[in-house]
């Protein structure tokens, strides 16, 4: 009872979902958020074609925008295949290891 009160609480208080793959802290108690991490890389790597906005997205699918977290959050599986699995997004592939690292650790800690 008092374990799903304490659930109910910290899933409220948006933390990280307590299944699939861990979402790794840094020393500082710090992870990925769409403030310090996500906006920035959609922004950097793929809004010039995927925002809704866009003025040309070359092709993009019409649902697959990411300019909200929760339009992120419910893309996580193809997110994930396309960048880090395929690497075929951006377009082309080829983006660092370490923002592909950084990128799954977000994915992650999205509860995803
Ligand atoms: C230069 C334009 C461009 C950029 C930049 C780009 N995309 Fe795409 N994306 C496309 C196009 C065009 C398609 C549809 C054709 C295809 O699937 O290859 C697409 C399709 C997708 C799909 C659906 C694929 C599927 O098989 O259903 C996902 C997911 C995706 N992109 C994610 C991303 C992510 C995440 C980024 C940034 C890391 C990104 N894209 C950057 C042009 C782009």
């Amino acid at each position: 009872m008092i374990t799903a009160i304490l659930i109910t609480v910290l899933g409220c208080a948006g933390e990280p979902a307590d299944t699939g793959p861990a979402c790794e802290v840094d020393a500082g108690g710090g992870h990925p958020t769409w403030s310090n991490f996500g906006e920035a890389f959609f922004i950097t790597y793929c809004d010039a074609c995927h925002a809704a906005e866009s003025p040309n997205r070359f092709g993009a699918p019409d649902e697959m925008t990411f300019d909200t977290e929760d339009e992120v959050r419910s893309q996580t599986p193809s997110i994930r295949y396309t960048v880090i699995d395929a690497e075929s997004m951006p377009l082309g592939g080829g983006l660092p290891p370490e923002d592909l690292t950084q990128l799954d650790n977000y994915l992650n800690c999205l509860g995803n």
